[in-house]
């Protein structure tokens, strides 16, 4: 395992933005084609990639909903969600529970197993679908359900729900 330092005035929330925050910009950008205006749902918005995939959503001009647990909610809403949906009280995937009826232009999903052809329920017909990971089964993982800006300095944080801390070497 490499392990570099961390700088002071960057400190440990920055270890993730190389590789969480380009996964979270190629899903938007690459593969979602996010257009300002877009409705984009992001499922795993409190984690690493998605934490950033909020962010830059709105930064791309998006309307976002963020999908993430009771206890991350309020920083879902910090990061910029226009919607945060509790997913432990409310099911993301039922088109009953889309806000004015209005289904998503795009679907990030980093968490969860709802499988694709569910999630294409609440998804726009010409709209896409992309699954970056999430929870899956014991021999596939995720594998088994798949069918399928700008960061300036102060512009975008880092999510970090916990730290381990690592002995200098
Ligand atoms: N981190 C990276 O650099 C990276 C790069 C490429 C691909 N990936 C893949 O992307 C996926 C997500 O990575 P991550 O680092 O963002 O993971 P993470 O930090 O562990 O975040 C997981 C997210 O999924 C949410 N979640 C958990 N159970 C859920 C459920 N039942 N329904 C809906 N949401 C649920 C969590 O919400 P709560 O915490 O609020 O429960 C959290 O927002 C993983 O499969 C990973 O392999 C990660």
């Amino acid at each position: 395992m490499l392990c570099a330092p961390t700088v002071d005035h960057v400190g440990g929330r920055a270890t993730g933005l190389p590789v969480a925050g380009l996964t979270a910009l190629q899903a938007l950008t690459t593969h979602g084609s996010v257009t300002p205006g877009d409705r984009v749902l992001v499922i795993g918005a409190s984690g690493g990639v998605g934490g950033y995939a909020v962010q830059l959503a709105k930064a791309f001009g998006a309307h976002v909903t963020g999908v993430c647990s009771t206890g991350n909610v309020e920083l879902v809403g910090s990061l910029g969600a226009d919607r945060v949906v509790d997913y432990t009280t409310t099911d993301y995937s039922d088109p009953d529970h889309l806000e004015g009826g209005r289904r998503y232009d795009l679907v990030i999903q980093l968490g969860g197993t709802t499988g694709v052809s569910r999630l294409l329920t609440v998804t726009e017909p010409t709209g896409t679908g992309l699954v970056l990971g999430g929870d899956g089964g014991r021999w596939l993982g995720p594998i088994g359900r798949v069918g399928a800006g700008v960061i300036g300095p102060g512009s975008c944080r880092s999510c970090c729900v916990r730290q381990t801390p690592v002995e200098p070497i």
